[in-house]
């Protein structure tokens, strides 16, 4: 016996600390593509290997999205046997699946290092992919891109190229030992979607809630739970087919990105309503139907208060994000200590017009004064945090005048590097072209992940920063705003008078605010990226457009002498053994992405989402290209 004893001890001895909670939730941590796990496993990646089993036969749930919508497609995708899969699914080999209906696949699950994993692999189709895109798009969360990033050896470029087979670790884990003492035999991957909560999915389930909580380490309090991440639901027998549901189409009917007034229409709806008209009081029931529909955008999440009293809440999108995007707390600093870090304010920490200089806690910031309400960029810049974007560090308020921290950008805006400065860098290429990428990551950023998207407004070369290490950031988010709301005209006219150069013309005309408006603006810069001039807007009192002229002049021909002598002459390259390298081709590439993003009808405009992956694949192919021509003349 106590030889037994002993040994149980050693063999298991190390896993005690681990067997102790049972696995965590990721929350959105699982959506963001950098976490590290170098201080020990994180729930990020994957469901750690916590158990004494080291390997399990379990299951996922996988929802049919086109094009994965067969047996065969989702078991390709999964790496999983085909024959089980239809067979748990209760229908057969053949058989098409109805979009969105929940599919339980069948996987081998077993621990690899720190984590369990079913192993799926994934060949890269011909449009572009991310890290990001495979985990959550095509996957649903059921990988996550920090596994993925870790499991294969291609670097997020690389994903362009068609045929590449990648190591697609999916989340899944095996019971505890207490989990199987309490009877639970499978712990099924669960895919949280909007709508979803603990309960109602527990009772799907034929499983007490507390069993789940304690699955996901959910506390009583805190059971808030994110889409497109995954829990983990305790089962004793297999799951049933007759437990999966189809969910209701994705309830995110695609806008028109034309912003409208939505509580005047309502109003105008209403009014009608009350002239008793069958046929409009029949569309006025469609149109609460309409509210209804949209009501599933958001989530509800439930918990237990501290007198264990149930309660849910209904959380919108947008909480969602102020929630669970960032922790940070805007610092708010005293006057006084802004002074001393300024110097009193003083000429030589003067960067701009408004702009200053401060050390503050031995880091150097940049201190915008203002007189305007900042409440909106504050709000926004707290809630968003991306590479790309200024970071906001702090705020203060002295005598209803503002002052912002921002951090300091060591090479000023691109328009000042641009047009005045001589650094050797100007003269490359792949710089350019890093700049103008790093500015379409953070609108990429703005308009895809916050919700609701914000469309920026006032992208110019000016509201560019360029750190010490030439990463630029996009600055300046006092006329940002959520692409939801309704448009005040004065505004719009003001700040039209201001940057008109690149503001797109269905707003100039039209007031209108859509992303695609930071697209327009986007092709500006990089117009200017590309030609090192300013966006003109007017010459000898006429309104000339360098974007219009090359508009017109690309649309005549394509051909490189019309344009050629367009393009900044700083970025001729020479060659170690004297001539002029030719990169008509690549010259070619940028003034068409410009073109295409400087399209009159904004419809016709890329997305920026498109920009991101033409220019992503341009620098993969311009660094190809000078790798070839360096080593093989
Ligand atoms: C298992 O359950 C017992 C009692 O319910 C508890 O004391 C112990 O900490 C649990 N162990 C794990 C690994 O959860
Ligand atoms: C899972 O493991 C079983 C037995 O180890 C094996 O027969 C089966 O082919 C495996 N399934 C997959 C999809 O690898
Ligand atoms: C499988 O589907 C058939 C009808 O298609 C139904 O009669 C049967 O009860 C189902 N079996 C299970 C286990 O759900
Ligand atoms: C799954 O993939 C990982 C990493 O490639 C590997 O270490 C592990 O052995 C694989 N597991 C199985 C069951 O093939
Ligand atoms: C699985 O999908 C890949 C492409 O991702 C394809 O090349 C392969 O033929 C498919 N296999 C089956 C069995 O359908
Ligand atoms: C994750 O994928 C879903 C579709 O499967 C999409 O609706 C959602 O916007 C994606 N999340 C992000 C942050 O892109
Ligand atoms: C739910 O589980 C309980 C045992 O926990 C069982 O008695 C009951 O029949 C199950 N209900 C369904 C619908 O499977
Ligand atoms: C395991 O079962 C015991 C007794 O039925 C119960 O008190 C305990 O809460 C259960 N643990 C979990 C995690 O369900
Ligand atoms: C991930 O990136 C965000 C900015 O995009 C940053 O704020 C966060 O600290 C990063 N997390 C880690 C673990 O590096």
């Amino acid at each position: 016996m106590a030889g037994f004893l002993l040994t149980f001890f050693i063999t298991f001895g190390f896993l005690i600390p681990y067997l102790n909670s049972q696995q965590l939730y990721s929350g959105n941590a699982a959506i963001d593509c950098n976490n590290t796990d170098e201080t020990g496993p994180s729930p990020a990646f994957l469901y750690s290997c916590n158990s004494e089993r080291l390997s399990c036969h379990t299951f996922l749930l996988f929802r049919s999205q086109i094009p994965y919508v067969s047996v065969a497609a989702i078991s390709n995708l999964t790496s999983s046997d085909p024959l089980e899969l239809a067979s748990i699914n209760n229908v057969s080999s053949s058989a098409l699946f109805p979009p969105d209906k929940e599919v339980i696949v069948p996987v081998n699950c077993s621990c690899s290092g720190w984590y369990y994993q079913a192993n799926a692999s994934y060949v890269t189709p011909s449009i572009y992919d991310t890290y990001f895109i495979i985990a959550n798009d095509t996957y649903q969360g059921l990988s996550t891109c920090n596994s993925l990033m870790r499991e294969n050896v291609y670097g997020e470029l690389d994903l362009g190229v068609r045929g590449l087979r990648l190591q697609v670790p999916l989340r899944c884990a095996c019971p505890t030992r207490n989990q199987t003492l309490n009877g639970t035999n499978f712990l099924l991957t669960y895919l949280i979607t909007w709508g979803d909560t603990v309960l109602d999915v527990s009772k799907r389930f034929n499983v007490s809630a507390r069993s789940v909580a304690y699955a996901n380490g959910f506390s009583e309090e805190d059971q808030t739970i994110y889409p497109f991440t995954t829990i983990l639901i305790p089962l004793p027998t297999a799951p049933l087919s007759s437990q999966t549901i189809i969910h209701d189409p994705p309830a995110i009917p695609p806008p028109p990105p034309i912003i409208r007034n939505r509580k005047s229409k309502k109003g105008l709806i209403v009014g009608i309503a009350t002239g008793l008209s069958v046929m409009v009081l029949l569309f006025f029931v469609l149109f609460v139907g309409f509210l209804q529909h949209n009501r599933n955008k958001v989530l509800v999440v439930a918990w237990k208060d501290r007198e264990g009293k149930k309660k849910k809440e209904v959380l919108t999108k947008d909480v969602l994000v102020g929630i669970a995007r960032v922790e940070q707390v805007l610092k708010v600093y005293k006057f006084k200590e802004l002074e001393a870090a300024t110097e009193n304010f003083s000429q030589e920490n003067r960067l701009s017009d408004s702009v200053y200089r401060g050390l503050l806690h031995g880091k150097v910031f940049a201190i915008k004064k203002m007189s305007t309400d900042v409440s909106k960029e504050v709000k926004i810049l707290n809630k968003i945090n991306h590479a790309n974007l200024i970071g906001l560090y702090g705020a203060c308020e002295h005598h209803g005048v503002f002052y912002l921290l921002y951090e300091f950008m060591e090479n000023g805006s691109l328009k000042d590097w641009l047009h005045k400065n001589s650094s050797p860098e100007l003269q490359s290429w792949s710089r350019r072209i890093q700049i103008a990428l790093d500015v379409a990551n953070g609108l990429h950023y703005l308009h895809n992940f916050t919700d609701p998207a914000y469309v920026h407004k006032d992208i110019n070369s000016s509201n560019v920063l360029l750190s010490r290490y030439l990463k630029a950031k996009i600055a300046n988010f006092s006329l940002a705003r959520s692409a939801e709301q309704g448009e005040s005209s004065n505004s719009s006219t003001m700040c039209a008078l201001r940057t008109r150069c690149h503001m797109a013309p269905e707003y100039l005309e039209a007031g209108m605010v859509t992303p695609m408006m930071d697209v327009y603006a986007f092709g500006v810069v990089l117009l200017e990226l590309i030609t090192g001039r300013e966006a003109v807007c007017e010459q000898d009192g006429e309104e000339v457009l360098l974007s219009e002229t090359v508009v017109s002049i690309m649309d005549g021909g394509n051909s490189e002498p019309e344009f050629g002598n367009l393009i900044d002459p700083r970025l001729q390259v020479k060659h170690p053994l004297g001539y002029i390298i030719d990169q008509s081709e690549l010259k070619l590439r940028m003034m068409q992405l410009s073109v295409a993003c400087l399209a009159r009808e904004p419809e016709s405009r890329l997305s920026v989402t498109e920009v991101v992956s033409t220019l992503m694949r341009i620098q993969l192919d311009a660094d190809k290209w000078e790798y070839v021509s360096v080593s093989g003349s």
